[in-house]
């Protein structure tokens, strides 16, 4: 790759071994990919994850020196001192949270602790460069706001966090960035809870290539985050498109950038029955209920207030959210509603972190189809439906 003085120095030592290592994971990448040169990027987000993996290259960049360039929002991890209401916290999950913590701040990593950075706090223009890792953060993104992004790691985008930098290929390229599959959705979309099916469906028919969705009108921004999580669960597709709606699709020429497209599909009811039917549970009696995987919205919160209100839950609920939506949701009063029907509001957590341990081997209902894939390996049982009715689920005490 051709790299500019600045990009060398950094690469030669110039800065310490941290920016030395993650210079040199970039370069690779770029090589691998033929990239023929870094671009600068303007934006980073990062999956931390409080995995050992993770940790181990985190505390390996900050112990040689390295410090973020373009400071990165950061997922979410657990919050311990809210999980210990309900949970007890062992030491050896507690100190990796702590190191993971103290790692990517000595990096200078803005702790948001959340999965929906593009809603709130780190808002991308169109066209701007970015590296972002996060399976519903990268397609919303790149889809929705017409940012450009590769589908990152963890580690590559933090690589680019602390050299400010990225390898010009894949979806930073114009050409790549054109419509490969054409998909007519002939299902009527009735909710948010559609998108998520479509959204983990959809790869069984259009494969790795670019979606190009025609039938959906107006979609929420819910629905967006169900559609982008899902396409990068059930499949790995970091861009897609969506006809008259997106920004990089204003007509199916546009989409397809004047391209024939490789194949057309279609999508049915019968189809997102189907994908439900294969990913949920039976119904039955339930012992808890767990949503915010994306991380709620206050739009979310707020449904599920109004029906809980005045009523006690018959098992208990957890919905993850972002800092911000839980401190909005308890001025508005969500927060004790919540909390007095037998719920709670955790902030700057997954799903996929140690604290749900007490949950293992039980049966839960989500409106989240990430949710219960992640959680199969950890022998959680989930039955999927629509946001409404699981809550309705929830207090009755089964589905
Ligand atoms: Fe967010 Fe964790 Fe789900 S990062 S999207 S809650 S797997």
């Amino acid at each position: 790759m051709k790299l500019k003085a600045e990009e060398q120095a950094m690469l030669d030592g110039k800065y310490g071994p941290g920016t030395q290592l993650a210079m040199k994971v970039l370069v690779a990448i770029g090589e691998a990919y033929d990239a023929p040169y870094m671009v600068p990027v303007t934006r980073t987000h990062v999956a931390l994850s409080n995995q050992e993996a993770d940790l181990w290259f985190a505390e390996r960049l900050a112990e040689g020196g390295a410090h973020c360039r373009v400071r990165p929002t950061v997922n979410p991890s657990f919050n311990w001192k809210q999980c210990e209401a309900f949970t007890h916290v062992e030491p050896e999950d507690l100190s990796i949270v702590k190191r993971t913590h103290a790692a990517y701040t000595k990096l200078g990593a803005i702790m948001t602790y959340d999965c929906t950075p593009y809603l709130e706090r780190n808002v991308p223009r169109f066209g701007e460069i970015l590296s972002f890792s996060e399976s519903s953060a990268t397609p919303f993104v790149n889809s929705v706001y017409g940012a450009r992004t590769n589908r990152e790691a963890a580690q590559s985008a933090l690589c680019s966090a602390v050299t400010g930098v990225t390898p010009y290929y894949g979806y930073l390229l114009d050409e790549n960035r054109a419509g490969d599959v054409l998909v007519h959705v002939e299902a009527d979309m009735q909710d948010d809870f559609d998108y998520q099916m479509l959204g983990y469906f959809a790869p069984r028919k259009t494969g790795f290539g670019v979606p190009v969705f025609e039938g959906l009108e107006n979609p929420s921004k819910e629905a967006l985050m169900n559609l982008g999580a899902q396409l990068n669960t059930g499949g790995n597709v970091a861009l897609y498109h969506i006809v008259g709606f997106t920004p990089e699709a204003p007509t199916r020429e546009a989409a397809f950038q004047g391209k024939k497209p490789k194949k057309e599909v279609t999508i049915t009811r019968a189809d997102l029955e189907t994908m439900r039917s294969e990913l949920t549970a039976p119904g039955g009696k339930i012992d808890f209920a767990l949503y915010g995987c994306p991380h709620f919205t206050i739009d979310q919160v707020t449904t599920i207030a109004e029906i809980v209100k005045g009523k006690k839950l018959a098992v208990p609920m957890f919905i993850m959210t972002s800092s911000l939506t839980k401190n909005l949701a308890e001025k508005m009063g969500y927060e004790a509603i919540i909390r007095e029907a037998g719920g709670w509001i955790i902030d700057d957590t997954c799903m996929d972190q140690p604290c749900w341990k007490f949950l293992y081997g039980k049966r839960g209902i989500t409106d989240s189809p990430k949710c219960a894939y992640y959680t199969k390996r950890r022998q959680m049982d989930f039955v999927l439906a629509p946001l409404k009715d699981s809550v309705e689920a929830a207090l009755a005490g089964e589905y």
